[in-house]
């Protein structure tokens, strides 16, 4: 496996894997890789000729007060990981290489990112699409793989993809989970082992939440019960609980066929998101 750093190293894989025909599977990343990236590393080994991992801490997508700085970064192990999940080419530049001048030019995502993540994140989903427009028009995949984790950034990549007619085809995989249902996600190390013990309580809110939901077909009682869990079981503090449909993102009503179920919720200072999708119809109504 080879570590390319600067944009001509990776034009260069890339138009070698074109010359031969070969297919190419993109899977962008912040590093510190855990099973759920490495879930979208194997679904891509399986489908293509190559197989490129992004991992870049991107800047534009973080907020003045988050934690960009602090993000754990950790190239060497995340080489070994990667190597084992059949990657065949870690992409990993510098802030510089990326952006070498303040930009001048911007893609704003639309309605999508103004609620859940997008309100209490202003920008980010802007830093998201960025990156993701560059990181395809750099590697030119025939396939990238993106986790159902971030449901709201699967959501608003497909409009980009389909709004700014990028040749790819999206491939998105299901939540990989600890034991417990916490999902997986880079920002857990950052929870002390009192706060790593409440965390499972999002999952277990979703959960119930989804059940009260397909019972009663009661938003907002829905919403309360998980609302309740957190506040029982937690010191956490909750940023959203929402339901919408998907993934237009929109409000829920007897027309909408998949639903998320989405929540952010700060256990200590760390800021865990997790969710659930599903679709009402052809469930039964117990009431
Ligand atoms: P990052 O948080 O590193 O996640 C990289 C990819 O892994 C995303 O598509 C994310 O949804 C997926 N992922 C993370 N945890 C997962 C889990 N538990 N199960 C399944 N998939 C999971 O998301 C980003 O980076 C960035 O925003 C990025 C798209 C790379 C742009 O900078």
């Amino acid at each position: 496996m080879n570590v390319l750093t600067t944009i001509a190293e990776i034009r260069d894989a890339v138009l070698a894997a074109k010359n031969n025909r070969q297919t190419i599977g993109l899977v962008p990343t912040m590093g510190y890789l855990h099973e759920g990236h490495l879930t979208l590393a194997s679904n891509a080994r399986k489908e293509n000729d190559v197989v490129i991992m992004s991992i870049f801490v991107n800047p534009t997508q973080f907020g003045p007060n988050e934690d960009f700085e602090s993000y754990p970064r950790d190239l060497a192990r995340d080489t070994e990981l990667a190597a084992s999940a059949g990657v065949d080419y870690i992409f990993a530049p510098s802030v510089e290489e990326i952006y070498p001048q303040d930009g001048g030019i911007y893609i704003r995502a639309g309605r999508q990112a103004q609620i859940l993540c997008g309100a209490s994140r202003p920008g980010h989903f802007d830093g998201v699409l960025q990156i993701v427009a560059k990181l395809f028009n750099l590697v030119q995949p025939d396939s990238a793989y993106f986790g159902q984790k971030d449901a709201q950034q699967v959501a608003i990549i497909q409009t980009l993809v389909r709004d700014y007619n990028f040749p790819v085809e999206l491939r998105i995989i299901p939540v990989v989970r600890e034991e417990d249902g916490l999902a997986k996600s880079s920002r857990n190390v950052y929870l002390s082992a009192d706060e790593r013990c409440q965390a499972p309580a999002i999952q277990q809110a979703l959960q119930l939440a989804k059940r009260e939901l397909i019972e009663s077909r009661n938003v907002e009682k829905a919403l309360t019960l998980a609302t309740k869990i957190i506040e029982d079981n937690t010191d956490g503090k909750i940023d959203y609980f929402s339901i919408l449909s998907y993934p237009d993102l929109k409000e829920v009503d007897e027309h909408s066929g998949q639903i998320v179920l989405a929540a952010a919720v700060y256990i200590g200072k760390t800021r865990l998101i997790d969710n659930l999708i599903f679709s009402l119809k052809g469930e039964v109504a117990h009431v």
